[in-house]
């Protein structure tokens, strides 16, 4: 299964912490923030995966994350060349999607639940285009979905002035390869992006969109506010103080995951065993 992770954007509104650094490379706690979106893909089952970056970011992920065989998977970078929307991605992507179904997660976005695994993987396996719906109480920031009384899709509209519901559409969207076809001939928005939003209505108007909600049980955390960030960080860290369990550790994943065995596992904890990130590694691997 393949994955891209969308890890450009300018993040002006986090300025003047985005003045140097890439949004998705700050800190949620005590990890990169984009360790938590791709996690999210390879509890999906994904381990191809293109990195979309800004031209002056590609060195600095590639620091980060190499080719990704250290975790089993093929990690591979394109560039966005500036931030013209979302749905660009199916545009610098193609060559990297071919004829294949593709997973897409927004770089700033953190997914935590229980039966994540299994409702990502099932968006992964499905047909058309599978996105998800989340409640909350301000959704005017957001794509906002509507739903008739059958509780089946009716519109999306991204952030309306008066939103027809709370149902808002997450950073996380599973398409089959007809989506680059779709966002290539989709005009651009008064903004001049090329929304994500029109790709999902376009599917949706072909009765080829699915919709799944994620429940109370589940938390999607923005991270886009400096007091959204703060809240991010203290959720993982009171979750993760309480069970002694990391979330968002690419390495825990591939290992539990089989990607990579208990030798390539150990070889990955050896140089950090000295940080509170190696010694909880290390942990894992002796009590398994
Ligand atoms: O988070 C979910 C929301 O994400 C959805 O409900 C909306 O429908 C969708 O449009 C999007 O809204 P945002 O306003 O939050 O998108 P934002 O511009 O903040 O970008 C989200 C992420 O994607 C962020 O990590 C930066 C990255 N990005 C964004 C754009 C527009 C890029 O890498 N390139 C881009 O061109």
């Amino acid at each position: 299964m393949k994955g891209i992770v969308l890890s450009g954007g300018s993040g002006t509104r986090l300025y003047p912490m985005t003045r140097a650094a890439n949004k998705q490379l700050l800190p949620v706690y005590n990890k990169p923030m984009v360790y938590y979106p791709l996690t999210t893909l390879m509890l999906a089952g994904c381990r191809e995966i293109l990195l979309v970056v800004n031209p002056h970011d590609e060195d600095a992920y590639r620091r980060l994350f190499g080719d990704g065989s250290q975790w089993g998977l093929a990690i591979d970078y394109a560039v966005q060349p500036k931030p013209g929307g979302i749905a660009e991605v199916f545009l610098v992507g193609r060559k990297f999607i071919g004829g294949d179904r593709v997973g897409l997660i927004l770089g700033d976005n953190l997914f935590y639940g229980d039966s994540l695994p299994s409702v990502a993987e099932r968006g992964a396996l499905g047909s058309g285009a599978v996105i998800y719906a989340y409640w909350v109480n301000d959704p005017s920031a957001y794509g906002v979905i509507e739903f008739d009384g059958a509780e089946r899709p009716i519109s999306i509209v991204e952030k309306p002035a008066t939103p027809r519901s709370h149902w808002v559409v997450t950073g996380l969207y599973f398409y089959d390869a007809d989506v680059c076809d779709i966002a290539a001939s989709t005009p651009r928005s008064a903004r001049g992006e090329l929304e994500i939003t029109d790709v999902n209505a376009h599917y949706l108007k072909e009765g080829r969109l699915t919709v799944e909600k994620l429940g109370r049980g589940y938390a999607w955390l923005d991270t886009g506010t400096p007091t959204s960030l703060l809240r991010a960080a203290q959720f993982v860290e009171t979750v993760e103080d309480r069970q002694g369990l990391q979330i968002g550790s690419p390495e825990e994943v591939a290992w539990r995951k089989g990607f990579i065995d208990d030798g390539a596992f150990a070889r990955l904890i050896e140089p950090i065993r000295q940080s509170e990130y190696g010694r909880y590694l290390q942990r894992l691997l002796a009590r398994s």
